[in-house]
């Protein structure tokens, strides 16, 4: 018998790296890309075994793997095994992850593979784990590679719905008064949360005083887009990403490429536009209404224009997508 289990993508609307201070976020997620982990089991004398489909590559079930992907997959295995009360010895799975979520472009994929993996495991071994829980199980792997992660990520792929997140304190659903477009451009060039975050720390200890206020205008901002977002003010919202950018390039995360594809969807008529994740590379995203086919279809065709790697969509505020 196998089991499979997935869990999306997720963008960040609003409020990245400040979120890591404290300050508030909005995040959707992403359901045209995700991870799937299928699990079935093996005989007892076989020894457990993760193969990420997508890099090729085989992975022992424990012990140290060479390369950071998949001592994250194993981190994952001996955390959701620990949940359930087994030592990695105690079972002997064949865990199959596969994800259409490109890797390090601040899209989720790591939280997204962590909780397929995760929910499916739980799932086949007899008890899947709570939402709630599975959220603090992903957190505490992506801990393990990221540092010190706000849990936007895996709270977002987890609940798969829009939330306003503020860190330590229960994810609350976002209310959107008017459903949206986003359309998500990917520069294809992939940045490692740990560095840009590594990066506005360096800033901050450099200039505490400068850094904290763009920290805290970022912090403003997302609780600005959240009204707007209620009110169902869309052309607010697009000049609070715009502004969320602007912020954003003054911590050093922007790139040329990401500004080039903002600068370029912008051009094409989208309300508003600014980098999503991480930054240095990675993802933009632009926001148009729901239902603005030609505007959307202009946006996605100007951000290839502009040498966009990869174009994926989104609705928020629709019926069943939070
Ligand atoms: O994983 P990414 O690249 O989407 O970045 C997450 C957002 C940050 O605020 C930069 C880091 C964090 O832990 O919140």
């Amino acid at each position: 018998m196998t089991t499979a289990a997935t869990a999306p993508g997720k963008a960040i609307l609003f409020g990245e790296h400040a979120v890591v201070y404290g300050h508030p976020a909005i995040a959707v997620p992403l359901p045209g890309v995700a991870a799937r982990a299928e699990v079935s089991t093996l005989t007892p004398c076989e020894d457990s075994r993760i193969v990420a489909q997508d890099l090729g590559r085989v992975y022992a079930g424990q012990g140290g793997a060479p390369d950071d992907e998949g001592r994250f997959l194993q981190a994952a295995l001996a955390i959701v095994l620990r949940e359930q009360g087994l030592a990695e010895q105690d079972v002997a799975l064949a865990i199959s992850v596969r994800s259409d979520i490109p890797i390090a472009r601040g899209l989720g994929s790591g939280a997204a593979v962590a909780a397929a993996l995760m929910r499916a495991v739980s799932t086949h071994l007899g008890s899947p784990v709570s939402e709630e829980r599975l959220s603090t199980l992903v957190f505490q792997t992506e801990q393990l590679l990221h540092g010190r992660p706000s849990g936007i990520d895996n709270t977002t792929v987890v609940l798969g719905r829009p939330v306003w997140f503020v860190p330590g304190t229960a994810p609350e659903p976002l209310a959107v008064g008017c459903p949206l477009s986003l359309i998500v451009g990917d520069t294809g060039v992939p940045s490692r949360t740990r560095d840009s975050v590594s990066s506005v720390r360096r800033r901050l200890e450099a200039d505490p005083q400068d850094t904290a206020g763009i920290l805290s205008a970022i912090g403003a901002i997302a609780a600005g887009a959240r009204q707007a977002l209620a009110a169902g003010r869309l052309d607010k919202v697009g000049q609070l990403m715009d502004d969320n950018h602007d912020h954003l390039k003054r911590l050093g995360v922007s790139s040329p490429e990401l500004d080039r594809l903002v600068c370029a969807a912008r051009g094409a008529g989208a309300l508003g536009a600014k980098l999503s994740g991480g930054g240095m590379g990675g993802c933009m995203i632009a926001l148009t209404r729901a239902h603005a086919t030609a505007q959307v279809a202009q946006v996605a065709q100007a951000l290839v224009k502009a040498g966009a790697a990869g174009v994926y969509l989104a609705s928020v505020g629709e019926k069943g997508t939070g």
